[in-house]
């Protein structure tokens, strides 16, 4: 649907909130695109990315943190890093941000039907798997069971936490979260997310993995996978190098002989064992 890539939407902030507090706080942006028709005609599907900007200031990549099977809106969880974050993260209710994309590949939801669903997430890293999560709800009965996998430092540094405890484990929904360091009255499991993969200990029989996080994460959990006998054809993450042109051009976010914005940011582990830089 968006014939210009270069070209920016103009989008109004419906409603924010914060997942996470201090000084990388993580801020939740829901945003409905200005124009009607381009709002009816977006489509996107889980994994995917647009790059979001304040005019005057500049634009960043960020994951579309929402499925489309939400509703017509776009939802995207920043976390304040610099000069664009600090300037999103300024956005009230009501303020226009800008909107291009969406950019880059998708999860293979569709390919993925009939299969048992493994998400495995560290703290930010949890925003593009969230789509996974409410596409595989909103469309039950093909998929098999749903396993999330999460994980952050400290139980105010966990995203999308409200959701998670309305969601709960249940039949074969089953939600594992930990913290690194141990809390007062913190229910759940304490320790790194590699360790609670495998005190979880899903079958690699009929399933599926995918993993973000930071790169130290994800290199434990890819040799815990392995240790449980997930096939590397069975296991997918998504990376986020820094980026710059987006179009694969100016190559800042090669991984090897990989584009993140031209070939990912989406990638099967059968590709990306290949490329050790992948999770430098
Ligand atoms: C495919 C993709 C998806 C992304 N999804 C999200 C998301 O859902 N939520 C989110 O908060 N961020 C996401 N990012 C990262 C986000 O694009 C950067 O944090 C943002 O562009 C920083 O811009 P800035 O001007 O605020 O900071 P800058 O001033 O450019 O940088 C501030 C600090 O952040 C570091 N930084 C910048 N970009 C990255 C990066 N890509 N990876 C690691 N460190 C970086 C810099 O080294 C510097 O230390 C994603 C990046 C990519 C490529
Ligand atoms: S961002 Fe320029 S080549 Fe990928």
């Amino acid at each position: 649907m968006n014939t210009n890539p270069y070209k920016p939407y103009i989008a109004t902030v419906e409603d924010t909130w914060f997942e996470t507090l201090g000084d990388r706080c993580i801020k939740t942006f829901k945003v409905v695109l200005d124009d009607e028709e381009l709002r009816y005609n977006w489509s996107h599907l889980p994994g995917q990315c647009a790059i979001i900007g304040v005019l005057g200031i500049g634009e960043s990549m960020i994951s579309i943190s929402c499925s489309p099977t939400e509703g017509k809106f776009l939802r995207f969880s920043v976390m304040r890093t610099g000069k664009v974050t600090k300037a999103l993260h300024e956005l009230e209710k009501g303020d226009k941000m800008t909107v291009r994309g969406p950019y880059g590949n998708n999860f293979p939801v569709d390919e993925w039907k009939g299969k048992n669903i493994i998400t495995i997430g560290g703290g930010i890293g949890q925003a593009p798997l969230r789509p996974i999560i409410e596409y595989v709800k909103a469309n039950r009965d093909d998929y098999g069971s749903l396993n999330i996998i999460y994980g952050a430092r400290t139980s105010a540094d966990l995203c999308f936490k409200r959701e998670f405890e309305d969601m709960g484990s249940s039949g074969d929904v089953s939600c594992n979260l930990s913290i690194d360091i141990k809390e007062e009255e913190w229910p759940h499991y304490v320790g790194f997310v590699p360790s609670l993969l495998m005190d979880v200990n899903p079958s690699p029989e009929n399933a599926i993995a995918i993993t973000c996080g930071p790169p130290v994460m994800i290199n434990f959990v890819l040799q815990n996978l392995k240790k449980l006998n997930f096939a590397d054809k069975q296991i997918y993450t998504t990376l986020e190098n820094r980026m710059k042109c987006g179009f694969g051009k100016c190559g800042r976010c090669n991984a090897g002989n990989l584009y993140v914005c031209k070939d990912g940011p989406v990638f099967c582990y059968e590709t990306l064992k290949s490329v050790p830089e992948a999770f430098a």
